[in-house]
């Protein structure tokens, strides 16, 4: 079985979690060569246009190259959204399993031409079987679907509404990794901060940050990470559990989108540019070397030269330690396919490209300020030219000289030369 995973974290845990059925039920072993393979599954994203049309292309080629008999299988979001069309467009594709259909590998992988993509199916309390890909980091889903309705965005449309997962559930499952070796859990979620609001069986509503204090009270567990929590739901009660928690990270991302109030509400995000810089603001007020990640999205349509500038306004204010930036993509499904004053495609990319080469400019100055500095780094990977990275809590990923008895370890490391996106350290005794 050999599976491709586009997209974000919580595709890679689906995938994960397919794996894990495939294998225990299906006695499937995952290879990477999916020439060899008796089963090929794409695990697609649909947020923007691109990956979707080379899905189209990609399943060309495997058709062409697969093993004799083997099956192709589209599964995730553009499974969800285009559903029967992908048998029509790719006839040899043996089944389509979408986003929210997970738990139901193991029927489709048995029904030819089988369409599952109920985005009301609720899988929230569904036991998989467990596997990870690491065995340092434990994803762990904590809610599916996303009740908010950014109009340029199709994932309600794919994931469809947000229910919770019980909190015994993440508990034990946070327990388990945490006994197997993890000593961080990421939790994962369309907009984590909104969680325990709704559950599908009879559960007691509750929030994040209570969730978060609870997964505190495992004893080995060192590290907590999530994503993505969304801006209005920063509370101050949020923003003070993340500051005060030992084993949160501080690193938080917080997608602004647009900096101009108004392209926030043509976009329904429900937060102002003063909410969100307030927020930003008590975060770096709070944790002084937080970490602050943002995705950003450019030429929506109506925005307009005034409405950019507030957008770099909040750059320069906020200085995002990472920035993920994209040109809009009108979506199928989305309020906003059909808004009118679309931005031409130059106007875009000179957009996209000053935003990029602003964050260029700020993180080479923020790196820079991090020479000599000394982090603790939880060792997660290891490369090939005989070095060895991981993170520090806030979010720094750091190589040093070394072999596999770093991994899995906590050692604290002075940065002595800089890189854009890894810093290089020794180890220090
Ligand atoms: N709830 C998730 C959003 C998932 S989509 C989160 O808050 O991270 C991930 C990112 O893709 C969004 O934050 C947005 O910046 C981008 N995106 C979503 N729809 C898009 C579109 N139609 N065009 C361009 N970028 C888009
Ligand atoms: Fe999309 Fe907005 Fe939800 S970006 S995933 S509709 S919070």
């Amino acid at each position: 079985m050999f599976i491709e995973t586009l997209g974000c974290a919580m595709n890679e845990r689906d995938t994960e979690h397919m794996l894990a059925e495939l294998k225990e039920k299906e006695n499937y072993i995952a290879t990477n060569d999916f020439k060899s393979a008796d089963l090929i599954l794409i695990n697609t994203c649909s947020v923007r246009e691109k990956p979707v049309a080379k899905l189209f292309s990609e399943l060309g080629i495997f058709n062409k190259k697969k093993k004799d008999g083997a099956k192709i299988g589209v599964c995730g979001c553009t499974a969800s959204h285009l559903g029967h069309e992908i048998i029509k467009r790719a006839p040899y594709v043996s089944f389509v399993l979408g986003a929210r259909n997970i738990s139901k590998i193991t029927e489709v992988l048995h029904k030819p031409k089988a369409v599952e993509i109920d985005i009301n199916y609720d899988e929230s309390e569904f036991a998989f079987k467990d596997f990870r890909s690491s065995k340092y980091k434990a994803y762990i889903n904590i809610s599916i679907g996303c009740d908010k309705s950014c109009t340029f965005c199709i994932v309600p449309k794919t994931r469809g509404d947000e229910i919770s997962i019980p909190m015994n559930l993440i508990i034990d499952e946070a327990t388990r990794a945490v006994s197997l070796g993890a000593k961080e859990i990421f939790l994962l979620g369309q907009n984590v901060n909104n969680y325990g609001h709704r559950f599908s069986g009879n559960h007691e509503k509750t929030n994040f940050t209570k969730l978060l204090q609870e997964l505190s009270k495992i004893d080995d567990l060192r590290r907590i990470r999530f994503t993505s929590p969304h801006p209005f739901h920063m509370d101050d009660e949020f923003i003070e559990e993340f500051a005060t928690n030992p084993k949160i990270c501080k690193s938080m991302h917080m997608p602004l989108q647009s900096g101009s109030t108004k392209v926030l509400k043509d976009m329904k995000r429900g937060y102002t540019k003063e909410w969100f810089l307030n927020r930003a603001k008590k975060l770096r007020d709070m944790v002084p070397d937080v970490s602050i990640s943002t995705d950003i999205i450019v030429a929506f349509a109506g925005e307009s030269d005034e409405d950019i500038k507030d957008t770099i306004d909040v750059m320069n204010q906020v200085k995002f330690e990472q920035v993920f930036s994209f040109k809009y993509s009108p979506r199928p499904q989305t309020e906003a396919e059909f808004f009118p004053n679309t931005i031409d495609s130059d106007t875009a990319s000179a957009r996209l490209t000053s935003i990029q080469e602003l964050h260029i400019k700020q993180l080479d100055e923020n790196n820079a300020s991090k020479l000599g500095n000394t982090y603790t780094v939880y060792f997660e990977e290891l490369y090939n030219d005989g070095f060895v990275s991981g993170r520090s809590d806030n979010n720094i990923v750091i190589k040093v000289k070394g072999s596999e008895e770093l991994l899995g370890k906590f050692i604290d490391v002075k940065i002595t030369s800089i890189g854009r996106t890894v810093l290089t350290g020794e180890i220090i005794n």
